[in-house]
């Protein structure tokens, strides 16, 4: 879920739905504002998406104080009624809240037995909370900081009183929340981007902080309510960024910026000389290292294993490659000296920050490899190698995950050359030519469009084989025809299929075939034979060098250790016209959020 808040001169429902814009990327379920003019506190909140809010609210309602929220349901289906925001049963108090609150039902039970809750979500509970310890004669403020101090769970929250409509009270603890500074205007926000329309200059907030926000001031407090000061900072973004120009779909945008993005990387990363720059505190932390656990989630997993491959074969590291929700629940034996490397597009997962506080409560080092600088992951941890890929908006990833494995080529490297290892691969070159591999497929989006309505257009499932590091690319494949055209599909390590899985091989079942490493070339060739054999459709992708006359598809060859940048452009292309030709929503696929931020 994404907030927003906003105080200032200027009419707020506008900005507060431009903010929410902009963190539709969190969830679309759906979503709501609240408007405090002269006469009290207005609400207007619509299941789907913000183009449903809008056309909901009140074009002359104005007023220069609001709240928003657009949500990913967790407690509660999405429908209007647990919509936020949630008012209190006297309407004095009205709230938006991402996050979790665990003892939800044991605070009901001990406080609010006689309370009649509208909603099913948990956030109710928070603004009934601060409605009964104001009746109990509490200001507000203190009313606020002894509900938040109740919590159990994950909360950034926004709450407006009725009858004090100048101020925002607001709070977090694990989700992230940032306050945004100008002249005689303060804003809330989730993340740096849903309010740059009004400023650049943010104070981040700490877990378990309440501020309290007027037009003119801003004060951080303690849940027990001791002031406390920061510096802000500039918040280095390009809105011109997120437009999607002449695009039909940002996915396709992204999809095609990924040569551009590579070419950035190697930029960024090469020294004058050529050699790789790294921050020497990061090369430091690496050779230290006796062993290296990347924690990630989604796609950012799957560059993960391609990455525990890459900075094993090259620096002769062992890693280990974990999802990030799993991780603390079961946890590996960690060695004396561990590296923790967190994967993620956004820096905002909810369950790559649980690892992180814990590791780091462990005492262990963190280095984020991420695309935004400055969110949650990346302060948080020690160290930040930042991917350049720009903001990435449609929900299936695509260009942060080649950027991904670009940044742990260019690490594994440079780890392997400051220890001393010989190696006559040099990363900055072999991108080069990825970029150019990348391109020649960018441009063959017809062939891809034949590919996907030959193969896609009635199946009703899919799989994706490959061995060695082909493997994982088809775990992202499957991952990717998922999502967003909602066609059952499964990454298989090709050799395991036949041990259960090819059970559900029928007639005309498509299975994808990759193929870019020799050594395992002839073996997946023969695991293709044994499902056609059992009646299904093969296409075979295949890399240069490596490939025969009746494959569907041809890569141009690049550095066996890069191959998965180039071999995933295809799979990418592919779901994004099946998506098209099943009529789906290609940027905003159904159940999704681009970032999740409950664990
Ligand atoms: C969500 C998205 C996925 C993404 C995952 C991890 O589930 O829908 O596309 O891969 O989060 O996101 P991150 O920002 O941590 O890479």
């Amino acid at each position: 879920c994404g907030i927003v808040g906003y105080v200032g001169t200027d009419d707020a429902k506008e900005i507060l739905l431009r903010g929410l814009e902009k963190l539709e990327y969190r969830g679309y379920d759906s979503a709501g504002i609240a408007i405090a003019g002269n006469d009290g506190v207005h609400v207007y909140k619509e299941k789907g998406r913000i183009a449903t809010l809008r056309e909901c609210v009140d074009q002359n309602d104005e007023g220069f104080i609001g709240i928003g929220h657009t949500r990913w349901a967790t407690h509660g289906v999405p429908s209007q009624v647990n919509a936020h925001p949630h008012q209190s049963t006297n309407k004095r108090f009205t709230i938006v809240h991402n996050g979790v609150i665990e003892n939800y039902e044991q605070l009901r039970r001990e406080y609010l037995q006689d309370v009649e809750l509208a909603s099913d979500t948990d956030t109710e509970i928070i603004v009934q909370l601060i409605e009964r310890f104001a009746r109990e004669g509490m200001a507000t403020e203190e009313a606020f900081r002894k509900a938040l101090s109740l919590l159990k769970g994950s909360y950034a929250t926004a709450l407006l009183d009725n009858e004090d409509t100048e101020t925002i009270y607001v709070g977090k603890n694990k989700s992230p929340l940032l306050v945004g500074l100008s002249d005689n205007v303060n804003v809330v926000a989730s993340d740096a981007m849903a309010m740059l329309q009004v400023t650049n200059e943010y104070v981040e907030l700490m877990d378990k902080e309440i501020v309290i926000v007027t037009k003119e001031n801003v004060t951080i407090k303690t849940l027990a309510g001791e002031v406390v000061t920061r510096d802000s900072y500039i918040a280095e973004l390009d809105a011109s960024d997120i437009e999607k120009g002449t695009y039909p779909h940002y996915m396709l945008k992204e999809i095609d910026e990924q040569p551009f993005v590579i070419r950035n990387i190697i930029s960024k990363y090469k020294e004058e000389d050529e050699s790789i720059k790294l921050d020497e505190d990061i090369r430091q932390a690496m050779l230290d290292a006796d062993r290296i656990y990347i924690i990630a989630a989604g796609t950012s997993y799957h560059a993960g294993l391609v990455g525990k491959q890459l900075i094993e074969k090259i620096a002769n590291k062992p890693v280990e490659t974990h999802i990030a929700s799993e991780f603390l629940y079961n946890m590996p034996l960690i060695s004396e000296n561990p590296l923790f490397i967190f994967i993620s597009q956004s820096g905002e997962t909810a369950d790559s920050r649980g690892v992180l506080v814990n590791v780091k409560e462990m005492g262990h080092n963190a280095l984020t490899i991420t695309n935004v600088p400055g969110s949650t992951l990346s302060r948080e941890a020690d160290f930040t190698l930042h991917t350049y890929a720009g903001p990435e908006i449609a929900v299936a990833s695509t260009k942060a995950y080649t950027a991904q494995m670009a940044v742990l080529a260019i690490l594994a490297v440079d780890t392997a050359k400051a220890a001393g290892i010989q190696m006559d691969f040099d990363p900055l070159q072999e991108l080069a030519i990825v970029a150019s591999a990348m391109e020649t497929l960018t441009d063959q989006k017809e062939q891809m469009e034949v590919i996907a309505r030959e193969y896609l257009s009635v199946t009703r499932n899919c799989f994706f084989i490959g061995r060695a590091i082909d493997y994982f690319v088809c775990l992202e494949g499957a991952l990717k025809l998922k999502e967003i055209s909602y066609i059952q599909a499964e990454g298989f390590a090709g050799g395991e299929l036949k041990h259960g899985t090819i059970a559900l091989i029928e007639e005309g079942t498509p299975v994808v075939a990759v193929a870019t490493q020799e050594h395992v070339n002839l073996s997946i060739r023969g695991n293709l034979k044994e499902v056609v054999a059992r009646g299904a459709s093969p296409c075979m992708i295949s890399m240069e060098g490596l490939q025969e006359s009746d494959d569907q598809l041809v890569l141009p060859k690049v550095h066996d250790y890069l191959s998965p940048l180039v071999s995933v452009i295809p799979l990418q292309l592919i779901s994004y016209y099946a998506a098209l030709h099943r009529d789906c929503d290609v940027d905003k696929p159904r159940n999704l959020a681009k970032s999740v931020t409950v664990e």
